[in-house]
């Protein structure tokens, strides 16, 4: 459970990335946080999990204060950054020890979650070599892997999908169904719409650092007329172009 209350972010240069942003994400729910590049994701994801301080405003994770308690608040959130920062000289077998050792796994529980979440992602043989010698996607597998292995109460991933193989991704998406249904919260931020409509309970809309929309998709096209989600994004966002121009989507 995530409750945010008029957060702000202003970063030094006067750019105020976040603007007075309200938002609950409840238990068992999987919320997607949409908006173009810029718009203040990545910014809003770094304060729930702790990387950067509020200008102003409140979050609280399963009520517990992010600013005044973060290693309480850090020990119930599993974080996928947007781009996976693993050490290069260990290996995955290492890495993941060294984050159970973190949350403080008794080893039977560590062997139990690690052996399951490899062989789900198709790591388990990887596992045993250095992460110097792993590619993009599998070093991003070993990250949501690490998220995961305390079985956090709250699993945040910014741009998850960015960089998977179309079966990582399938796996993922089936990895947030299984986590949001055992009663925990999934929050994710992407540009990608399709993945959005097709797997969030709800979602909210963020431009230029104000939540313009939060709701179900259902209703985003009650309020708005039943386009795709993607132009009812740009609607929203106010930046449906002319020629339908949709081409900065793709770019993050
Ligand atoms: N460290 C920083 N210092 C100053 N401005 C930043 C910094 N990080 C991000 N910004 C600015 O804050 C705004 C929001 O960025 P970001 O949160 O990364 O958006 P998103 O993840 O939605 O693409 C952008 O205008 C970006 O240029
Ligand atoms: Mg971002």
């Amino acid at each position: 459970m995530i409750e945010i209350k008029n957060l702000t972010k202003v970063y030094s240069g006067s750019v105020k990335a976040v603007d007075g942003l309200s938002l609950s994400v409840r238990k068992g729910e999987i919320f997607g946080f949409l908006g173009p590049n810029g718009a203040g994701k990545t910014t809003t994801i770094k304060m729930i999990v702790g990387l950067l301080k509020p200008t102003e405003g409140t979050i609280n994770i399963e009520n517990i204060d992010i600013v005044s308690s973060p290693v309480k608040a850090k020990m119930k959130m599993g974080y996928v950054a947007d781009e996976p920062l693993v050490m290069e000289k260990i290996t995955g077998v290492q890495y993941l020890n060294l984050i159970s050792d973190v949350f403080q796994l008794p080893p039977e529980v560590r062997i139990d979650r690690a052996t399951r979440l490899l062989r789900n992602f198709k790591l388990a043989d990887a596992v045993k070599d250095p992460i110097s010698t792993y590619s993009h996607g599998m070093r991003q597998k070993l990250s949501l892997i690490a998220a995961l292995i305390h079985n956090p109460d709250l699993w945040i991933l910014d741009e998850p999908i960015v960089g998977l193989d179309p079966e990582s991704a399938f796996i993922l998406k089936q990895m947030m169904r299984n986590h949001a249904k055992t009663g925990n919260t999934v929050f994710f931020s992407t540009h990608v719409m399709e993945v959005a409509e097709r797997i969030c309970d709800r979602i909210g809309i963020i431009n230029k650092g104000k939540l313009e929309f939060v709701g179900t998709v259902e209703e985003l096209r009650t309020l708005r007329g039943q386009g795709s989600l993607e132009q009812l994004f740009l609607e929203v966002t106010g930046s449906e172009t002319e020629n339908g121009d949709f081409s900065y989507l793709d770019a993050d």
